[in-house]
């Protein structure tokens, strides 16, 4: 059964290092993982592609079904075209985090994000994995950094990809993404109740993966 099947759920704001923990914990443990922002993002995209007015919910939503969405080698497809580096664009995160306020929208991708479940198990990553989509998950991380810190790194992997980029801009961007996550009605971003907290500001990445995977061996003694 699909409720047996172990989930690790990795909830947190904007540039938290989610995606990076999620992939190196899923790494360790052979698991596949869940992006769930991706699929926001692609739906903001194909959204705002479509010409739809992206404070039209029902109208979002209608789409979702209809989009040809392929998940081959950590790379996003909409049809034969490889979205993904347009899917990491800061423009589109803004797209996502727009579309997202709206129920019709999160049930579209509700199945979708479910059918990620698979044997030997999943890391699923985004802002409500643990609140309203895995609310049984065996261990529920919400991971957070200061903001700060989340500006400086964002902005670092902007100028490596030869992007130039302002870091006061990236921190405003950010926080403005945060309130609207955190502030709207449906599944905003909070920590689920029996979520453990970790936050990453002074940790590098193999020492955050680290904890998980020790918190991980406590659950589920093997
Ligand atoms: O994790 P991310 O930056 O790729 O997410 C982009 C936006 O998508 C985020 O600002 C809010 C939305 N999102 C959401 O509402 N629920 C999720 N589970 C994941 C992302």
């Amino acid at each position: 059964r699909a409720e047996d099947i172990p989930v690790i759920t990795i909830d947190g704001p904007t540039a938290s290092g989610k995606g990076t923990l999620a992939d190196e914990t899923a790494k360790a443990l052979g698991f596949a993982v869940l992006d769930s922002g991706a699929l926001y993002r692609v739906t903001g995209l194909a959204a705002r592609r479509a010409g739809l007015n992206l404070d039209d919910g029902h109208a979002v939503a209608a789409i979702v079904p209809t989009l040809k969405l392929g998940f081959r080698d950590g790379h996003v497809f909409l049809g034969e075209e490889d979205v993904s580096a347009r899917l990491r664009a800061e423009a589109t995160g803004l797209l996502a985090s727009q579309v997202a306020v709206h129920p019709p929208v999160r049930q579209a991708l509700h199945d979708l994000q479910l059918s990620f479940r698979r044997l030997p198990g999943l890391v699923a990553d985004g802002r409500d994995m643990g609140t309203a989509l895995f609310p049984g998950a065996d261990l529920k991380v919400f991971l957070t950094a200061s903001a700060a810190t989340r500006a400086e790194r964002r902005h670092k992997q902007l100028i490596s990809k030869g992007i130039s980029a302002n870091i006061t801009s990236l921190r405003e961007d950010l926080e403005a993404r945060d309130e609207r996550d955190k502030n709207r009605s449906a599944s905003p971003l909070e920590p689920a109740q029996d979520a453990l907290l970790l936050d990453n500001s002074d940790l590098s990445i193999e020492e955050s993966v680290t904890q998980v995977l020790d918190w991980w061996q406590q659950r589920r003694p093997f």
